[in-house]
């Protein structure tokens, strides 16, 4: 069965995001070290990419490397950030061909500086693409962009550019590095772990979570059609009854 075909592209969700979990245990079951593992998760990430542009998601969010992250080996730091070079380098050609945009959202001032502007030059080499928004959490953290959003706006209090009777949820969600991007409908996490683990924790508040024992090397197109479809057979209710959001 195909199940591509099954989606229904008028219930399709805008903003899927994406925990890729499992590259170590996934390298560990063949016998080969953790780096072979985040190797083969390169190619999980080209194939949902591509399955999101030809279904015509808009924002498809990757939990690429965590603040936590920087805290493994410097082994395993370096060679993550090596292959986020060498892979969206070697991608820019197929990111402009399908017309794919690619942002970030983290505290990449944290990144080595070879990568922090290769992302800028991609960035903006893709800014007028406007088919999929690709979004890369690199050095992300949902507790820190929080922290952040209420340090600067604090200090924005502080000088008097605005009132604290201006601060609602809107206001705050602008201070966030999603400012930009509708909040994901859809949250998928692979591994088997059923977890946030810190990622997006205000924008997901109204998502459907979707945790798949997959591991991230394994994960393929039909994989994320499953879980696009599993959404899709889902009464989402805002905290209303059935009968109010069915009619
Ligand atoms: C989680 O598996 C995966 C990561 C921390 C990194 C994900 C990175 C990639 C797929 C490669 C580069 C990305 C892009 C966007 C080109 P894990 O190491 O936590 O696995 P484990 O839980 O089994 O140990």
């Amino acid at each position: 069965m195909i199940l591509k075909e099954e989606i229904l592209r008028e219930k399709l969700p805008n903003h899927i995001a994406i925990i890729m979990d499992g590259n170590g245990r996934w390298a560990k079951q063949k016998g080969k070290d953790r780096i072979f593992g985040h190797k083969n998760g390169v190619a999980a990430v080209r194939e949902v990419t591509e399955s999101a542009a030809e279904i015509g998601i808009k924002y498809l969010t990757l939990y690429a490397f965590s603040t936590e992250n920087w805290n493994r080996p410097s082994k395993e730091v370096n060679a993550l950030m090596s292959l986020l070079v060498s892979s969206i380098s070697a991608e820019t050609k197929t990111l402009m061909k399908n017309k794919v945009r690619l942002l970030t959202i983290g505290d990449t001032s944290r990144l080595p500086v070879k990568v922090y502007k290769k992302l800028e030059d991609i960035i903006k080499k893709t800014s007028k693409n406007n088919g999929l928004s690709l979004v890369l959490a690199l050095s992300y953290s949902s507790r820190w962009e929080i922290l952040n959003a209420v340090k600067n706006i604090a200090s924005e209090v502080n000088r008097g550019k605005i009132d604290l009777n201006q601060v609602n949820e809107k206001f705050f969600s602008n201070f966030l590095c999603t400012k930009k991007i509708p909040d994901p409908e859809l949250l998928i996490r692979t591994s088997g772990e059923q977890r946030i683990s810190n990622f997006l924790l205000w924008q997901i508040a109204y998502s459907e979570l979707y945790f798949t024992n997959k591991l991230w090397p394994d994960f393929k197109k039909e994989d994320f059609y499953a879980a696009i479809l599993d959404f899709q057979s889902r009464e989402r209710r805002f905290g209303k009854i059935s009968e109010q959001v069915n009619f």
